[in-house]
């Protein structure tokens, strides 16, 4: 018997900002139940994820399906107000299925076969699996598609987190099967895998493994496509929830929550498969900016995943996490701040993992939003403020971030970059962390887009260290410049093919017209080398780290030159007029400082300015809806920060004062301010 729909309506999510979290009544009696909801309703919580964890106790035998519980727990949430974010409850298959089906545990590359008892314990190709998670999913959307507090459907949970590669047998002989559909011949996989080198030809579909521990260096070719193999199979998890939910309930409204710049997956493709964007954002305290910052990023990149849909921070601790080695504890007004980060960067949705601290398990010293201590200290103060707070910004939802810059991102370049037997052991994320940063400094508002996205509309497109690049991207790329745009990208650019195979002829081959220059040579540095840029004009060298290229001209103009060992003199930043646009490329990693004054003159070239001026670690971020344009301002500092505000004028939404001109801002400081489209011209 389904749970009783109190109306038989169109679930639909409540209107306004979301907020909430995971919600875990399965961990409590009844009774406690009872104080959650009143607690909610104080907190001003619309919105849980309910049942994430619970295949165990929903489905405690196999085909014994106990509903009930869930029944009264999704009744009492939507009599006190809230909707549900219903999960599919796949993320930790019970004992009973992982003992009756062994196989479906993953296997490590040393051949190990993990056990039961953590989480995540399945081979992503297990049949087992799939075929438990599509029945829980069709008796789950069967049951509760049409209350009227199933609003979302949270499929799985963090996929690919802990269990992104598994090498068992299963998967040996269906990446046998993924090789084939791609290649179609092995002459053409000896072709692609470069197999003549170190004699690794194979001469039957059969001979092909997973590339699991081995002597030295793996094949690239086969690593790549493994690492491709398994992304597609991790997504093909979500994809077998989405049609066994849509199965029985056509019109479900899913979403599954990423991890962040995360390397396994590539979430450009998985995104396009759900409704609403969602990730789970943790930065380290301790980290200062270097934190805020890839928050900032992470943001950005899940806000563009689905074209600049607002999306939902699904995940976020009030206080600290309990899986560092220190857990650093966000000071009093930091959460705060961080969940207007969020909003300040297209979220429509705050929440936590999770509602109420865990007495026992895994996670019990994971901050919550109701803590161990209570709902009568600091953290459900704060919580409540909040959600007081988000009560007052409905007119924010669904208004989006104009942004003029796309930074390209690609987990295919990364996958390739970070192959072993590189020049030097890349890291990917740090060099787009590093490239971020003066964007981020500077408040400029960026898309975080693909290779392989549309760039109309885009007046700059920064690229680093795009290693891979097909012709296809390196056209688009060639077109965006000649018709006007301006390109900057990085070193280690352009240099290899999908295949990983070289272009050959200096790198980056395909766009060497376009820059007006090729690499010829490269210098890995050393972790605690430098060499020295100089920018023209300017006496002082800066440093700069990691990778220096020494580039040949070929019509490119040096903006900047290294100042030591034998590329002392040698060009290290250039731009090049190419058709209507400008084309930059920096063959070093500069430092922060020289970045961000380079950015800043290649934007403000553009027209492209901060919104309002502050000091650093002040976030500036503009998004517009039919209720006008909001200026966000967030001051991570812990100390008090300056900001003039320019040309904005209007009401801050949080106190309803009025601001304009110039003024400072206390630590964690937030401010939204609305101005009213006409009053912009
Ligand atoms: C997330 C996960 C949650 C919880 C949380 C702790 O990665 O989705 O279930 O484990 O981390 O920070
Ligand atoms: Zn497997």
């Amino acid at each position: 018997m389904p749970a009783t729909p109190l109306k038989l309506i169109a679930p639909k999510l409540p209107t306004g900002i979301l907020y909430g979290g995971d919600y875990n009544p399965e961990q409590w009696p009844e009774a406690i139940w009872q104080e959650d909801v009143s607690l909610m309703r104080e907190a001003g919580v619309n919105f849980v994820s309910l049942a994430i964890f619970s295949w165990a106790k929903l489905e405690p035998r196999p085909g014994e399906f106990d509903f009930g519980w869930l029944d009264r727990v999704i009744d009492l949430l939507w009599q006190n107000g809230v909707s549900v974010n219903l999960a599919t409850a796949t993320a930790s298959p019970p004992a009973w299925l992982s003992l009756a089906h062994p196989e479906s545990l993953p296997v490590d590359e040393n051949g190990t076969r993990l056990s039961i008892g953590s989480r995540q314990h399945y081979c992503p190709n297990s049949r087992a699996y799939r075929a438990g998670s599509a029945r829980l999913c069709k008796k789950l959307g069967a049951r509760y598609a049409h209350h009227p507090a199933v609003a979302l459907w949270h499929l799985n949970n963090e996929v690919g987190c802990h269990s992104h590669v598994c090498y068992c047998e299963t998967c040996a002989s269906e990446f046998r099967v993924w090789v084939k559909d791609r290649y179609s011949s092995l002459d053409a996989l000896n072709e692609s895998w470069g197999t003549t080198f170190w004699s690794q030809a194979y001469g039957a579909w059969e001979e092909i493994q997973p590339p699991r521990k081995m002597m030295t260096f793996r094949n690239p070719g086969q690593v790549l496509d493994y690492t491709r193999f398994m992304d597609n199979a991790l997504r093909s998890i979500l994809l077998n929830e989405i049609h066994a939910l849509r199965e029985v309930a056509p019109d479900a409204k899913v979403t599954t929550n990423g991890l962040g710049f995360l390397r396994q997956t590539n979430y450009h493709s998985w995104y396009k498969e759900v409704d609403i964007a969602a990730w789970d954002s943790y930065p380290d305290p301790s980290n200062g900016f270097g934190d805020i910052r890839s928050a900032a990023f992470g943001h950005d990149l899940f806000r563009s995943l689905r074209g600049g849909q607002p999306f939902i921070l699904m995940e976020q601790v009030t206080s600290q996490v309990n899986w560092r080695s220190v857990n650093t504890l966000k000071a009093p007004g930091q959460m705060r701040a961080l969940s207007y980060q969020a909003m300040a960067r297209g979220a429509d949705g705050i929440m936590f993992f999770q509602w109420r601290a865990s007495k026992a398990g895994a996670e019990k010293f994971h901050g919550a939003m109701v803590p161990h201590y209570g709902p009568t200290g600091r953290i459900f103060r704060e919580v409540c403020e909040l959600g007081g707070e988000l009560k007052k910004l409905a007119c924010v939802s669904g208004s989006r971030i104009p942004a003029r810059v796309a930074f390209v991102v690609s987990w295919e370049s990364r996958w390739a970059v970070e192959l072993e037997s590189k020049p030097a052991q890349f890291d990917y994320a740090a060099i787009v962390a590093d490239f971020y940063r003066p964007l981020w400094e500077l408040n400029i508002a960026v898309d975080v887009v693909s290779p392989d996205a549309a760039l109309d509309g885009y007046a700059v497109v920064i690229a680093p260290a795009l290693y891979q690049l097909s012709q296809e991207q390196s056209d688009r790329l060639t077109q965006f410049v000649e018709k006007g745009g301006t390109l900057v990208m990085s070193y280690f650019s352009g240099v290899a093919d999908k295949r990983d195979h070289i272009w050959l002829g200096g790198y980056p081959a395909t766009l060497k017209d376009v820059f007006g220059l090729v690499v010829e040579e490269w210098q890995p540095l050393l972790p605690n080398e430098t060499n020295g840029l100089i920018m023209e004009g300017d006496r002082t060298p800066a440093p700069c780290t990691k990778f220096c290229e020494l580039l040949q001209l070929s019509g490119a103009r040096a903006l900047a030159t290294y100042t030591q060992s034998f590329f002392a003199g040698r060009p290290a930043i250039t731009t090049n007029r190419f058709g209507l646009g400008e084309a930059l490329y920096i063959a070093t990693q500069p430092g922060p400082d020289l970045l961000r004054s380079l950015f800043s003159e290649v934007l403000a070239k553009r027209d492209l300015h901060a919104p309002a001026r502050a000091d650093i670690g002040v976030e500036l971020m503009v998004r517009q809806g039919e209720a006008g344009e909001f200026l966000f301002v967030v001051n991570h500092n812990s100390s008090e920060a300056k900001i003039d505000y320019a040309d904005w004028r209007g009401i801050d939404l949080l106190t309803g004062q009025p601001i304009s001109g110039m003024g400072n801002l206390a630590s964690f400081a937030v401010l939204i301010i609305q101005r009213s489209l006409q009053s912009a011209d």
